[in-house]
């Protein structure tokens, strides 16, 4: 059981809204790319927050209007855009859970060949962006009492990929910052946890 079920927050911020369908088999299966609103894990996250006790839920999305849940807050949130991460401060000031699930795959930066475009996308957003929303939300959540700041990093923040190189080494980059988030977060009473997800859909490595 996670821990935030017994703190029983009041505010969170996960980022990246999606959700997860039940196959015939009954087990969870993430759901096919080109379904924006019904896809990853961002929504999970949400709806476990929400089934175990949170009073409020932000999802910070990059669509607002195409939220499918009624309980929870959409916020506009781009994490490469500061202004939008600025935005995102100054209206969930109550959270005291902050989710960092944004991510994108960069497939198209192959290891021997094509442009780094891809690649370079993956460090704003996977990299970058998780530090910018970190280092943001980091004062509210020492205001609020410490609690916790969760990243979503990767089996592949540890080990080099052949065919997603730009992906895993934008992982990686993000498992150091996470890592010194960690150190440095712990004095002003912020748990930092990652959990370290293996391949468990489809439609991240295909962008
Ligand atoms: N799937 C896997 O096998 C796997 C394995 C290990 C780790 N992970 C990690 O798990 C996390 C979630 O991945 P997922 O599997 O749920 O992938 P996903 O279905 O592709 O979802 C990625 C989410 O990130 C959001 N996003 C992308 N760029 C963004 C940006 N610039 N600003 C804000 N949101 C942005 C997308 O929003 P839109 O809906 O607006 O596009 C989408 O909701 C990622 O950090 C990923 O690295 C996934």
């Amino acid at each position: 059981m996670p821990w935030w079920v017994a703190r029983l927050p009041p505010a969170c911020l996960t980022t990246a809204r999606s959700q997860q369908r039940k196959s015939n088999d009954g087990h969870q299966r993430i759901s096919r790319p080109g379904h924006r609103a019904n896809r990853g894990t961002g929504r999970a996250f949400a709806r476990a927050l929400i089934e175990h006790g949170a009073a409020k839920v932000y999802a910070g999305v990059r669509d607002p209007a195409a939220t499918p849940d009624r309980n929870v807050t959409p916020l506009r949130l781009d994490v490469t855009r500061p202004d939008e991460i600025a935005e995102a401060t100054a209206v969930a000031r109550d959270v005291t859970i902050v989710i960092n699930n944004a991510g994108i795959g960069s497939t198209g930066t192959g290891l021997l060949n094509g442009t780094f475009d891809a690649a370079r996308q993956a460090m704003e957003v996977n990299h970058f962006g998780t530090w910018a929303v970190s280092r943001a939300f980091a004062p509210i959540l020492a205001r609020n009492g410490g609690d916790a700041l969760v990243n979503t990093l990767s089996l592949a923040s540890w080990v080099g990929q052949p065919s997603f190189p730009g992906y895993a080494a934008a992982k990686a980059a993000q498992w150091s910052q996470t890592d010194a988030l960690r150190q440095d977060l712990r004095e002003q009473g912020t748990l930092l946890t990652a959990p370290l997800p293996g391949r468990g859909g489809v439609s991240l490595l295909r962008g």
